[in-house]
């Protein structure tokens, strides 16, 4: 089935084609596959060599690296520390390495200090850190040309979306999914759960398997991998699960819960899940590159989009940033305390002034 998704091609971006192509991907699977898109592949498999030694340190050492100060958004993420929301909690089988490879709006990180937080790198690791940030910002460049499509092809000027992503938080998590032992293989465990993303479009450049012994491989489980889930119909009100088997050096990209949003539902945000491959001790690495709106940007559906229904089905209108923060609660990587800031947050002045 993974033959229907379509696939962009950015070499030729203006083409009635592509329109066509993020139509039908961005509208009915919530995803595309995108070639002609200028990132170095080789590079990223250079990337992944660095990232597995850097994993495969010593867990004290990589503790030195968690930053739950700022809620995750940098620096090393523990396995079991993110749970998806629909998934009833099972934490995922993951660690990851967060950073931002664009230029944060400042001004912001006085409002929301934890997501336009600076990068942090573990010391004496500059290679990782430079061959990170290129990638993330080749790999963001690829996000702003699609969104450039898409808005065209919705008949919106083409700078609508890729304008309201300037200064925004993008972060971008390099990731390794772990291995599962004997007793796991086969159980309930996934790689991550069924959720979708929060931000505006997701890039996935492609990641990589490690067989026990850590040497790269090929697909272990032909069945292992990236399931998305269809827009429901009629015939299928649950959606269909299809596999995504993008075509070698393709990019998937994927539909946020932002762009689903700002399009009153015409595109969707896509339901996905990582399964894990039925053998014990495989690993996967992958990188992965959030676009997210700037955090002022108002988050309601573009007048185009609006009818009663998507009225009430995407309002009220929020902020970009006040929604990211709700987010990270919801995901467990904020604490519920930060919802208080989305309120008037000086009652205490009061207090203290009669007392
Ligand atoms: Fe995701």
């Amino acid at each position: 089935m993974s033959e229907e998704i379509p696939v962009v091609d950015l070499s030729d971006a203006s083409s009635a084609a592509s329109a066509e192509a993020i139509l039908k991907g961005f509208g009915d699977f919530g995803l595309v596959y995108v070639k002609g898109h200028g990132v170095d592949i080789d590079r990223l498999h250079r990337f992944y060599d660095l990232l597995i030694a850097l994993f495969g340190k010593p867990e004290a050492e990589k503790q030195a690296w968690a930053r739950p100060d700022i809620w995750y958004q940098r620096g090393w993420t523990p396995p079991n520390t993110e749970q998806a929301v629909v998934a009833g909690g099972q934490p995922d089988f993951k660690e990851c390495y967060f950073a931002a490879p664009m230029e944060l709006d400042a001004r912001l990180g006085l409002m929301f200090p934890e997501i336009y937080s600076e990068n942090s790198w573990p010391e004496g690791a500059d290679d990782f850190r430079d061959e990170y940030l290129a990638l993330g910002r080749s790999v963001h460049q690829v996000g702003l040309d699609l969104l450039r499509v898409c808005a065209t092809a919705l008949d919106l000027p083409a700078e609508i979306f890729a304008d309201g992503t300037k200064g925004g938080p993008h972060v971008t998590r390099a990731l390794r999914y772990l291995a599962l032992d004997e007793s796991q293989v086969g159980g309930d465990i996934v790689w991550g759960e069924e959720h979708t993303d929060f931000n505006l479009v997701t890039l996935l450049p492609g990641g990589r398997f490690f067989d026990p012994s850590g040497q790269p491989c090929g697909r272990p489980d032909p069945d292992a991998g990236l399931y998305l889930r269809t827009r429901p119909t009629a015939a299928h009100p649950k959606g269909r699960m299809v596999h995504g088997r993008p075509p070698p050096g393709c990019i998937v990209a994927q539909v946020g819960q932002q762009l689903e949003i700002l399009t009153g539902g015409t595109m969707l945000a896509t339901p996905h899940v990582i399964t894990a491959p039925k053998a014990p001790g495989y690993t996967r690495t992958a990188f992965a590159h959030f676009v997210h709106l700037h955090s002022e940007q108002r988050l309601f559906p573009h007048d185009k989009f609006l009818t009663d229904d998507v009225m009430r089905a995407y309002g009220p209108p929020v902020l970009a940033g006040t929604y990211g923060l709700k987010t990270l609660v919801d995901i467990g990587l904020a604490p519920k305390s930060a919802l208080d800031k989305l309120g008037y947050h000086h009652y205490d002045r009061l207090a203290d002034a009669r007392s």
